[in-house]
C-alpha cells in the first residue's frame, strides 16, 4: 500500500506534535508544519529519532507566501496529500484570561488576531491544500476545534464550558466549526471528508499547562478522526466522548 502523507500545522509542539507522533507511529509520512524553521526542524528531528518519517515544512498559516510555498513543495515532493490537520491555534487573552477579559473590555484587535490564525489561516491552508487532497483516494481534513467553540454548550448553564467566556478564542472556534460545515457541504460526495475534533482540556503552552489531560490524549482524538476509513462521517464535530453539540 502507498504510504500516506499527512500535513499537521503547528506541529512543533503541544497537541500538533503529539498528533504527528501518533500518525507517524502508524507508518504515515508526517509533514511537520511550523512557522519557525528552528522549532520545526527540531521537532521533525525528534520524530525521526523515534523512527518516524517526518519532514519539516515552513508554514505560517497567517502568511500567504509560506502557505503557497508549502503547497508547491508538497506537490513537487509527493504529488498529493492524504491528511490535513489544521491544528495551529492561539489564544489572545492568555491562560488566565477568563474574568480578566469580559467581552465588554475586549479590544477588537484581540478578536481579529485570534481569527487570523484560528479561522482565516485554516481557510488559506485548506484552499491551498485542497487540490492535493483531491488527488488522494481518501482525503481527510481535521480542524482542531474546542468544546469552547460549542454554542450549544455555551448556552447551557449546567455545562462546564458555560463559565469560560473568552470572546476571541471561543468565537474563533465557533467560526471554525462553521468553516468545517461549509467545506463538508462543498466536498460532499467527493473522496475528501472534513470534520472538527475537540481534543479536550490538555496541558500545553496554550493554557500554561493548566489542562487536566495530556497533549497525547488530545492528539489521539484528532488522529482517530484523521484515519477514519470510507463511510466515516463528514461535517461532524466530535470529542473523545462522541458528538459535541454545535
Ligand atoms: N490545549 C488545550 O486544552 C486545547 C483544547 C482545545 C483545543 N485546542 C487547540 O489545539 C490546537 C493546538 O494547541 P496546543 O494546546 O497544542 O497549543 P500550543 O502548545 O501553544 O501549540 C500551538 C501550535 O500552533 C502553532 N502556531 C501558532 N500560530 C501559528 C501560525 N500563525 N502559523 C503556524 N503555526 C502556528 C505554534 O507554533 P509556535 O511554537 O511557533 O508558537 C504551536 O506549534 C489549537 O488549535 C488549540 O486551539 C487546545
Amino acid at each position: 500500500m502507498t504510504t500516506q502523507i499527512a500535513l499537521i500545522t503547528g506541529a512543533n509542539k503541544g497537541i500538533g506534535f503529539e498528533t504527528a507522533r501518533i500518525l507517524g507511529g502508524d507508518g504515515i509520512t508526517v509533514l511537520v508544519g511550523a512557522r519557525s524553521a528552528g522549532r520545526g526542524e527540531r521537532a521533525a528531528a525528534a520524530l525521526r529519532a523515534e523512527g518516524i518519517d517526518a519532514r519539516f515544512v515552513r508554514l505560517d498559516v497567517t502568511d500567504a507566501g509560506t502557505v503557497e510555498s508549502a503547497a508547491e513543495w508538497i506537490d513537487a515532493e509527493f504529488g498529493r496529500l492524504d491528511i490535513l490537520v489544521n491544528n495551529a491555534g492561539i489564544t489572545t487573552t492568555g491562560a488566565a484570561g477568563n474574568g480578566l477579559y469580559p467581552p465588554s473590555r475586549t479590544a477588537p484587535d484581540l478578536v481579529r488576531t485570534a481569527f487570523e490564525t484560528n479561522v482565516f489561516g485554516v481557510v488559506a491552508v485548506t484552499n491551498a491544500m485542497l487540490p492535493l487532497l483531491r488527488r488522494s483516494p481518501a482525503g481527510r481534513i481535521v480542524n482542531v476545534s474546542s468544546e469552547l467553540g460549542s454554542l450549544g454548550l455555551h448556552s447551557d448553564p449546567s455545562s462546564s464550558v458555560h463559565a469560560v467566556n473568552l470572546l476571541p478564542y471561543n468565537a474563533s472556534k465557533s467560526a471554525l466549526n462553521a468553516v468545517t460545515v461549509a467545506y463538508a457541504k462543498e466536498l460532499a460526495g467527493t473522496s475528501v471528508t472534513v470534520n472538527a475534533a475537540a481534543p479536550g482540556y490538555c496541558a500545553t503552552d496554550l493554557n500554561e499547562h493548566a489542562g487536566h489531560r495530556t497533549a497525547a490524549q488530545g492528539a489521539s482524538v484528532i488522529a482517530g478522526v484523521a484515519v477514519l476509513g470510507d463511510g466515516g462521517p463528514t461535517g461532524a464535530y466530535v470529542s473523545e466522548d462522541g458528538p459535541v453539540p454545535w
